[in-house]
């Protein structure tokens, strides 16, 4: 037995499964976000261990003679995030998450800095690690000068689990700090940003065993002693092991909070201006890169929010049958943009709004919005000579039939969507584990699942929605304008 958990940026799950990668249980717990000041986003590392006692004990509950025979298990987590710790292994403070953009003057200073993009391979987006570090030096220099060693979300965990201070290449190529070709820290990078190779954790591959259990854990968790932890990854990779997209072609898109297209790679070929994101693959000897869109369902709430409807509701009341796309424009830049443009102080618009604009005709403008956002991201892979045939949908948002064939029309390409079952970043992790205990080929425990459905471009309105995508695009730097 393995247990996958994804600690997302809403709660943790926990998925219990076989060897053979059969499901046996699920459990999930919340934990909430702060926003403190406009741009925050931070969390308390203690909710999620809080979080992961409540999921085990409500697995053990339901399966206590499964759970007595677990081997391993391995986290996704949410990216990009900071968390510091002291000599002593204390949280120093909030940890500073994915969608966090206080950084960003710190992280345009790190862009310019010719060696980050050249040995990291990406863009310095002000989401990722290294910038956050660069501003907690400036306005919280007690906090930089006891920090011992700072780690991704996801590393936490491992390192409460074990004692052991880990990342994976997944997860340590968001930092701005991994030379993502050679797969290892850059010392360069990190004298950058005024650390050193000492104060960032030892790197594993995915796979990668971090160490068993420790004692005490094992007792307070109720998990059989000598439990393996094994390393995990970046919730978007782990994802990708979820729905075996391990190599070219292969590839998902993503409606969760955040918009992600992915393609795997077998290579390392970056285009950092490209504003696309090329980083290791949770498994060894490969990559991918995504385009990201910050607020993706996460724009669908906000409007059930201020609507008081719930968003799943909203999508509904569109019905299944895709419509020519509506006169009003949405710009999802609620939490700023990624891909193409980079741009974290950008904010989102409505445009076109009419007397009879309705609730749900802006409803549709969002979920078009959000996929124009991803057409976007799907252009700028092309630059870098990244294609895919087809994607696998995956994420909360693809539960709407409507916005799949949204997706399929707009993006022109096919979206298979999965059958009813588990294929997300927790079994992603599951499978991790599963490798990482039994030395397992991940090509042959990272397997697609079962596709219900097909959902292919509708070819009558792939014109009026190529025609609305860039009306779409070039609304683009009035909207700038306001910042
Ligand atoms: C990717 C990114 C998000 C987070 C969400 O670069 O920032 O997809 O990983 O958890």
């Amino acid at each position: 037995m393995y247990i996958g958990l994804d600690l997302g940026t809403s709660g943790l799950r926990a998925l219990l499964v076989e060897e053979t990668g059969a499901v046996i249980g699920q459990a999930e717990a919340a934990y909430p976000v702060a926003h403190p000041h406009p741009g925050w986003s931070e969390q308390d590392p203690a909710d999620w261990v809080t979080a992961l006692g409540t999921v085990v004990a409500a697995l053990k509950a339901a399966h206590p003679a499964e759970m007595a025979a677990v081997r391993g298990l391995a986290t996704s987590g949410h990216m990009h995030g900071a968390v510091m710790v002291d000599a002593g292994g204390a949280v120093l403070r909030p940890a500073i998450l994915w969608n966090d953009t206080r950084s960003h003057v710190e992280a345009a200073e790190l862009d310019a800095l010719p060696e980050f993009r050249a040995i990291s391979g990406n863009i310095v987006f002000p989401g990722f690690t290294a910038p956050k570090l660069v501003w907690v030096a400036r306005h919280e220099p007690d906090v930089f000068a006891r920090l011992s060693c700072v780690m991704l979300p996801k590393d936490y965990l491992n390192f409460w689990l074990t004692g052991r201070l880990t990342s994976d290449m997944s997860d340590a190529a968001g930092t701005s700090w991994l030379d993502v070709g050679a797969r290892a820290w850059s010392a360069d990078l990190l004298q950058a940003t005024g650390l050193d190779t000492g104060q960032v954790p030892t790197l594993l591959e995915g796979t990668g065993v971090v160490g068993p259990l420790l004692v005490d854990r094992a007792e307070t968790l109720g998990l059989p002693a000598g439990c393996a932890v094994v390393a995990g990854g970046a919730d978007n990779a782990v994802a990708a092991c979820g729905i075996g997209a391990l190599g070219e072609g292969q590839g998902f898109v993503s409606l969760g909070t955040s918009g992600v297209l992915l393609a795997g790679k077998d290579g390392f070929a970056p285009k950092a201006d490209s504003a696309v994101h090329t980083f290791c693959h949770a498994i060894p000897g490969a990559w991918y890169q995504m385009g990201v869109v910050l607020a993706a369902t996460d724009s669908l709430n906000w409007l059930g929010r201020i609507t008081g409807e719930s968003p799943a509701a909203l999508a509904a009341a569109l019905g299944d049958d895709l419509q020519a796309p509506g006169p009003v424009r949405f710009l999802p830049y609620l939490s700023g943009e990624r891909t193409p443009h980079n741009d974290s102080v950008l904010r989102g618009a409505f445009l076109n709004l009419d007397i009879g604009t309705d609730r749900t005709a802006m409803a549709k403008a969002v979920m078009e919005g959000v996929s124009f956002s991803l057409k976007d991201c799907l252009d700028a892979l092309g630059q870098t000579g990244t294609r895919l045939d087809r994607v696998i949908g995956i994420g909360g948002g693809t539960q709407s039939l409507y916005w799949c064939k949204l997706l399929a029309t707009t993006l022109g390409l096919a979206v298979d969507r999965p059958a009813a079952g588990e294929f997300g970043a927790a079994l992603g992790a599951a499978r991790l584990a599963i490798c990482g205990v039994t030395g397992a080929a991940p090509t042959q425990v990272m397997t697609p699942p079962a596709i219900a459905e097909t959902i292919e471009p509708e070819p009558s309105l792939v014109p009026a929605f190529a025609e609305a995508h860039g009306r779409y695009r070039r609304s683009y730097p009035s909207v700038k304008e306001f910042q």
